[in-house]
């Protein structure tokens, strides 16, 4: 069997734990699938600067170069959270991974589930139905742009800057995605006031053509976060620029009661990165408390990138039929509380032999 090279990177706090169980679970799809993977750990974030003197040692990102696929657990240790302005931060080698493998869009589905409506702070008749997915532009605008503090410390400036090929290769990702889902993508932006976004406008206008079954609307960011809250139900594809797309996908985060339970995907030129989109939460970590089902949601999203969709569908159907028969980490106050390792193995295990039934 072809063997496929998968560079894991762990990184810190819960990181570790939750990728495990991601690898038990494409473990099993491998084998069910007649697959093989072939894995390769490497340092990222704190526990690289830790051990190499830099949150992306070379050795990392040449892993990561020579892999099919990226899977990434999370970064962040609280050291590092009372000096935001420390020389050498965790945070960097997330940035740097993403501009040195060309991760240009960054996915995020935001699925809500029946048995855990009741977990969001917002009302169950609202988030009923909400099923959608964020792409985000990653590479460009302002968190890449030109920045600078004056010498005297009393001014400084972030430039957003974009380029049309830059808008062009997320929105047909985004179209494309909007095609097999519901027919609609909503462009995000800040058109009344910024450049870059009235050229964003211009450009995703002048895709749309190539996809007359998609319908495309226009939303400015300040109102796309109140109607997240107060209508999401009716988003299916989010497009938008890189920080517009940090904030509102934190935001669409809580509509599916638990950070615990959604993945990610981050498209690159020459290799894609998969990762939950919760941080290193430290105070769980070694507990065994951790929610593993964003990590395997993200190994779900790898499989389908390498054509293996019966499996990511199968790792799908499990991770909610785990949840309909009540059994969850403990965030999501389940009728039966498991550990993050007896998930892992759970899930791993139905989708070995899909006929297997939970008796509870
Ligand atoms: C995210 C994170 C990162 C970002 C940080 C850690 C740099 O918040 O992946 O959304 O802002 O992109
Ligand atoms: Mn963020």
């Amino acid at each position: 069997t072809p063997k496929t090279k998968i560079a894991l990177l762990p990184g810190d706090g819960i990181g570790p734990e939750v990728t495990e169980q991601a690898i038990k679970v494409m473990d099993a799809v491998a084998e069910r699938f007649d697959q093989h993977f072939e894995y390769c750990h490497a340092d990222v974030g704190a526990i690289a600067i830790d051990r190499h003197g830099s949150p992306l040692p070379e050795e990392t990102l040449e892993a990561c170069l020579n892999a099919d696929a990226v899977f990434f657990g999370a970064i962040g240790h609280p050291k590092y959270d009372n000096d935001p302005s420390a020389k050498v931060r965790p945070e960097q080698g997330l940035l740097q991974l993403r501009k040195s493998l060309g991760l240009y869009a960054n996915i995020r589905p935001v699925t809500t589930y029946e048995k855990l409506l009741h977990l969001s702070p917002l009302r169950e008749d609202r988030i009923k139905g909400t099923d959608m997915v964020i792409f985000r532009e990653l590479t460009g605008g302002i968190y890449f742009g030109e920045k600078n503090t004056a010498e005297d410390g009393q001014s400084a400036y972030d430039t957003c800057s974009y380029q049309v090929d830059e808008i062009d290769r997320i929105t047909r990702l985004a179209f494309e995605q909007a095609m097999l889902r519901r027919r609609k993508v909503t462009l995000v932006d800040k058109a009344n006031v910024l450049e870059t976004s009235r050229l964003w406008r211009r450009a995703v206008q002048a895709i749309a053509p190539e996809y007359p079954e998609v319908e495309l609307d226009f939303m400015f960011v300040d109102n796309a976060a109140m109607q997240l809250i107060q209508y999401p139900s009716q988003f299916d594809v989010i497009l938008t620029s890189n920080m517009f797309g940090d904030i509102l996908s934190d935001e669409a985060s809580v509509l599916a009661g638990s950070m615990g339970l959604l993945p990610s995907a981050s498209v690159g030129v020459h290799t894609s990165m998969f990762e939950p989109i919760h941080g290193s939460f430290p105070q769980a970590a070694g507990q065994d408390i951790a929610n593993p089902m964003a990590a395997i949601l993200s190994a779900a999203m790898l499989v389908e990138s390498l054509g293996m969709t019966e499996a990511a569908k199968s790792i799908r159907t499990t991770v909610q039929y785990v949840l309909e028969k009540g059994i969850g980490t403990p965030e999501l106050k389940p009728n039966i509380v498991y550990g993050c390792s007896k998930i892992g193995d759970l899930i791993a295990h139905l989708v070995a032999d899909p006929e297997e039934e939970i008796l509870v």
